[in-house]
């Protein structure tokens, strides 16, 4: 029986198949005649328990354009593990879609989902992990930045998914990566430690301007993740200072990209004028997501020739 490639993680993919994928993603975007009819007669589920802009919208149009159907499916409307298991849920996807892909509160979902699924489980964002971002946030480095090995990343804010995402995105290309936290809010070590054993250079640090001087680019994400609102205050009190405005940009210099995944709070982890400013790339970066998500998906079901 062949193995089941799941993409909880980014370093699920081999460097080798990073490279591949993004090149795959880039070509794609370029000439969409070129996008092949990877998925044509079958289904993709896509189950959220969370909300959504950028990603349910960009991965059905990704299935759409590889010929396939997208099904999207609300976790209340499943009603995980109290109308039934995950793990039936799971099973009955599976026997009429060819991927799954799941947005969830606690990561250990995915992976009950991926101990029974005989189709690829794909983490469309948990509390741990983005990893379909971050696709499309090195599709975004790699437009402005070329290659990316040796360039320097640094990540202002929460340690949190998106940020841990990064950190083995990074590893796996060679970006040099600085996270600016306040105490209390850094990255997990569990993570600095994976990503340093991919051979990842990632220093973590408090003081923001220490972090982006220099930078090729700059990233934030909100203060406060989903599932976790009843933080938001205590968060905007710890945050005080964590805000990408333009005297941070000013630190960073002209050359810095400015990057967010979106949805932003102006005036909170970013000011106005630095999200709409020229330095930012964050509408491309949005874009992208269908990009990313595309490629990937012709790789987990072995249709990427
Ligand atoms: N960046 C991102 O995942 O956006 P959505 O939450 O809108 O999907
Ligand atoms: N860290 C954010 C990312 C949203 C795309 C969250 O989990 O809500």
């Amino acid at each position: 029986m062949t193995a089941v490639h799941h993409f909880l993680e980014v370093d699920d993919l081999a460097p080798s198949a990073l490279e591949d994928l993004l090149a795959k993603a880039a070509a794609w975007k370029s000439s969409p005649a070129a996008v092949p009819h990877a998925l044509s007669g079958q289904g993709v589920a896509m189950l959220f328990e969370k909300p959504s802009a950028r990603t349910r919208s960009s991965t059905e149009m990704a299935v759409h354009t590889l010929d396939g159907h997208p099904i999207y499916i609300r976790g209340e409307e499943v009603g995980i593990d109290t109308r039934e298991t995950a793990e039936d849920v799971t099973r009955t996807l599976a026997s009429y879609c060819t991927l799954i892909a799941a947005r969830v509160f606690d990561h250990h979902l995915l992976e009950r989902m991926v101990a029974v699924s005989p189709v690829p489980i794909v983490n469309l964002l948990s509390d741990r992990a983005h990893p379909c971002q971050v696709l499309a946030d090195l599709l975004t480095l790699r437009e402005d930045l070329g290659s990316l090995e040796g360039r320097r990343l640094a990540y202002v804010g929460d340690g949190n998914n998106v940020a841990a995402s990064l950190a083995f995105a990074a590893a796996l290309c060679g970006l040099e990566l600085t996270v600016a936290s306040p105490s209390g809010y850094e990255l997990d070590d569990d993570v600095v430690d994976r990503a340093r054993n991919l051979g990842g250079t990632i220093e973590l640090v408090v003081d923001p301007h220490e972090a982006v001087k220099g930078a090729d680019a700059v990233y934030t994400d909100v203060w406060t993740s989903m599932g976790q609102e009843e933080e938001t205050q205590q968060r905007k009190v710890a945050f005080a200072g964590y805000c990408v405005d333009d005297d941070l940009m000013a630190t960073a210099g002209d050359q810095a990209v400015f990057l967010h995944c979106l949805p932003a709070h102006r005036g909170e982890e970013v000011s106005e004028s630095v999200l709409e400013g020229p330095q930012s790339v964050v509408w491309r970066q949005a874009e992208n997501r269908m990009h990313g998500v595309r490629a990937l998906f012709t790789i987990l079901v072995g249709a990427d020739g």
